[in-house]
């Protein structure tokens, strides 16, 4: 089938080059005339493992292409898939203005049928207002339908998600849609849930919302096992074998960062009061996710006393590990806390360097680990990148001014790393 992307971001690319791998024929489409010429050449704009190489072999293969022009994935394919960026405005509500404008750009050069499906990520009824905007510009209802196919990639395992999926959501209002989607996903033999299109809209929102509260909680908890002397991650462990709950997203730490739980979440409270909806446990996750960055600064402050001029070495900058993405990463907000009290960073980070320096002044950014920790009064552990977990603590210790571990993961065994002659402090580990 003949797809068009439009919005060759991070969501827009893992899409295209899956489908193209499936075999369907795929034009992703950005304004960004710059990263078009970089795409063409095969250079992915963003780290994402096995995500160059994917796109490589598809343009190789003829099977994927690119343009700065939506009008000529309107008039090419027959199913365009709006990818574009959905940032939060000032007060927390989705900016719905790309959407918008590509949807317009779409009803200008309509002439055959054409599926429209949201992909980025937006509030409940974006799917009608989309409709109706194309609506007014081409009046006939035949030549288009609009769907919902929201997408649950985790970046760093996006393309691993994308052809492994749980479950695919069809958010469609009439069979044609549906038609057309099915056989979209055919290659994926996947779980396919139809539903309409509000329903779908949800399910995106309400999947993230409750994930971000998952975190929170678990954080929640973990401060109670501080105050109380137990081990949170027994009590994770605990909890998570039961299958009502189950294990996962309940590691404890440092709080949920990248750009989309925050930004989700926040939408998602935004849209419930407008429909008059009083959904105050959102608020108190995102309160929570805030807190937990202070929570360890005071946990560094009441173990290494005062924190002006300590040099204080930080490992991990993105959100995550496996990604560059520093978007709301807890770490660079802890790192500006921190030098609002005088702190000396030294930081590294396997992939996110480029981008954190951009963001940050006054940071000593280092080559790898080992120099990072020396000379420091106390190690930050922020992203439980692999290879932080496989360091050579011994070595590290013996680098550091004092050896005084804050690991903001639970990523390492305390039992060990005290053994070696650390003091550990993890978060909720007693
Ligand atoms: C998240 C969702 O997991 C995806 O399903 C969704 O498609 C995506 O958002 C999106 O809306 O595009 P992602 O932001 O890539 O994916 O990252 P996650 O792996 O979900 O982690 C989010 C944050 O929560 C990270 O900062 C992570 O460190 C933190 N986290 C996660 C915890 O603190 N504890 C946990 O137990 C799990």
């Amino acid at each position: 089938m003949k797809i068009g992307i439009i919005g060759s971001g991070y969501v827009g690319l893992v899409t295209g080059a899956c489908f193209a791998h499936l075999g369907h024929q795929v034009l992703c489409v950005d304004n960004d005339v710059k990263k078009i010429e970089m795409l063409k050449r095969g250079k992915s704009p963003i780290y994402e493992p096995g995500l160059e190489s994917m796109l490589k072999e598809n343009i190789r293969r003829k099977r994927l292409s690119f343009a700065t022009k939506v009008d000529r994935a309107t008039r090419q394919c027959e199913i365009l898939f709006i990818c574009v960026n959905t940032p939060p405005k000032m007060n927390g509500e989705a900016d719905l203005s790309f959407v918008e404008n590509v949807s317009r750009e779409i009803a200008r050069n309509l002439k055959d049928y054409r599926l429209i499906v949201e992909k980025s990520t937006v509030p409940v009824q974006t799917g009608e207002w989309i409709h109706k905007t194309i609506k007014q510009i081409q009046a006939s209802e035949s030549l288009f339908d609009v769907a919902s196919n929201p997408e649950f990639l985790r970046e760093g395992s996006a393309i691993h998600d994308f052809l492994n999926p749980d479950r695919v959501i069809l958010g469609v209002s009439n069979a044609r849609a549906e038609k057309i989607l099915r056989k979209l996903y055919a290659p994926l033999k996947a779980n396919l849930v139809v539903t309409d299109l509000k329903s779908a809209e949800i399910i995106k929102h309400a999947s993230n919302s409750f994930l971000a509260t998952k975190i929170s909680f678990i954080n929640a908890v973990a401060r109670v096992c501080d105050a109380t002397g137990a081990d949170i991650n027994n009590v994770a462990l605990g909890m998570g074998l039961d299958p009502r709950i189950g294990p996962s997203f309940l590691n404890a730490g440092i709080g949920f960062g990248g750009f989309c739980f925050p930004k989700d979440l926040s939408a998602f409270l935004r849209m419930s009061e407008r429909l008059g909806v009083r959904f105050d446990m959102l608020k108190e996750a995102l309160t929570i996710n805030d807190e937990q960055k202070k929570y360890f600064i005071q946990k560094i402050e009441n173990t290494i006393w005062n924190l002006t001029d300590k040099t204080l070495a930080v490992l991990g900058l993105s959100f995550k590990p496996n990604t560059d993405d520093i978007r709301y990463a807890p770490a660079i907000d802890i790192i500006r806390e921190l030098q609002h009290e005088k702190v000396k960073i030294r930081a590294y980070d396997p992939e996110a360097m480029t981008r954190a320096k951009q963001e940050l002044r006054d940071v000593k950014f280092c080559r790898n680990a080992y120099e990072t920790v020396r000379n420091a009064d106390a190690l930050l552990l922020m992203t439980e990148w692999d290879e932080f977990v496989d360091l050579d603590y011994k070595r590290i210790k013996k680098l550091m001014r004092h050896p005084v571990l804050f690991d903001g993961r639970n990523a390492l065994n305390p039992a060990e790393m005290r053994k070696i002659g650390f003091k550990y402090c993890g978060i909720g580990r007693g």
